[in-house]
């Protein structure tokens, strides 16, 4: 081909479905794959939230978008969820495996290695491993049934490729209380990283792509104490906007990437660079 790049991001026709929808990343990357034309599924814990945000998507970008209660560390729920979308839409050409567990009880998410118990550990890992884990094996079984060919996108972090710094949270405040990266936030993501690996390299032959997408810290009300801290440790020397995402999901999703599988794509302002 040379010519018409620009089809390249097209995303009219294609089916997407995102789970996590609502979150603070998660409502721009719907609102980035439905203004390049997709069908966008929101799916989410929160099913109030989702089902309103999906009419929002609706009427803003005049393309198909259906909201969904979905659990995803819960079996029956994601395969109501592949089944809604696929009575819906016909088929799924592409899922962002985006939800993670901040957990209701911010005590024990952010306690100190030494505190911190397996019941939240488990917890934790239910929704940010397994429940990629069974979300991806629905839909890739769906992507396959209806003759391969699909991108797969997994949100894992920057802390699944390297340890946190301690010493930027001395004095931070987020969400109420001092915070930190949990052990099992870390481990989880890095668990990401792996199983994207592995799936893309177990679905290659049926044309189905699976990429990781490796944020680094967004803004996203941490007091100045902590973004002064993180920010120096930045080459582009700040936290990410949480649109600054959306142009790597967009890429990943669409025949942009159609030869890329397998790969983690870092946006984090270049903190793993130095
Ligand atoms: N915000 C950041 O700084 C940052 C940095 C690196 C990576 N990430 C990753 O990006 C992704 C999105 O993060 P975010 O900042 O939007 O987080 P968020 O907490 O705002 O959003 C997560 C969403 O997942 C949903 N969710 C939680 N448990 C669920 C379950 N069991 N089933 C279905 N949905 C569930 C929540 O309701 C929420 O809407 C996550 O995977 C997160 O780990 C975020």
């Amino acid at each position: 081909m040379s010519s018409g790049y620009r089809r390249l991001f097209e995303l009219a026709g294609k089916t997407v479905v995102v789970t996590g929808g609502v979150g603070i990343l998660g409502r721009g990357f719907c609102r980035g794959l439905a203004e390049f034309g997709a069908n966008v599924v929101v799916a989410d814990v929160r099913g109030d939230l989702a089902r309103e945000f999906a009419d929002e998507l609706a009427r803003q970008y005049a393309t198909g978008a259906l909201g969904v209660a979905c659990d995803v560390a819960d079996e029956a729920s994601v395969a109501e969820l592949v089944q809604r979308t696929v009575d819906r839409f016909g088929r799924i050409d592409g899922l962002h495996n985006n939800a993670a567990s901040k957990s209701e009880n911010l005590a024990a998410f952010f306690a100190p290695v030494e505190d911190y118990s397996l019941a939240e550990w488990r917890k934790v890992m239910a929704v940010n491993l397994d429940g990629l884990f069974l979300v991806a094996k629905a839909v890739g079984g769906q992507m396959k049934r209806q003759g391969g060919g699909g991108s797969i996108v997994q949100t894992a972090s920057i802390y699944g490729i390297v340890a946190s710094d301690k010493r930027i949270y001395e004095g931070s405040r987020y969400l109420g209380m001092q915070i930190s990266n949990p052990p099992v936030y870390s481990a989880s993501k890095a668990g990401v990283v792996g199983l994207t690996r592995y799936l893309a390299a177990y679905w290659g032959d049926a044309g189905i792509r699976v990429n990781a997408l490796v944020p680094g810290g967004v803004e996203s009300g941490q007091n100045e104490t902590f973004q002064q801290r993180y920010a120096a440790r930045v080459p582009l020397g700040r936290m990410a906007q949480a649109d600054e995402l959306v142009g790597a999901l967009v890429y990943l999703i669409s025949d942009a990437s159609s030869y890329v599988t397998g790969q983690t794509l870092v946006v984090d302002g270049g903190l793993t660079a130095w």
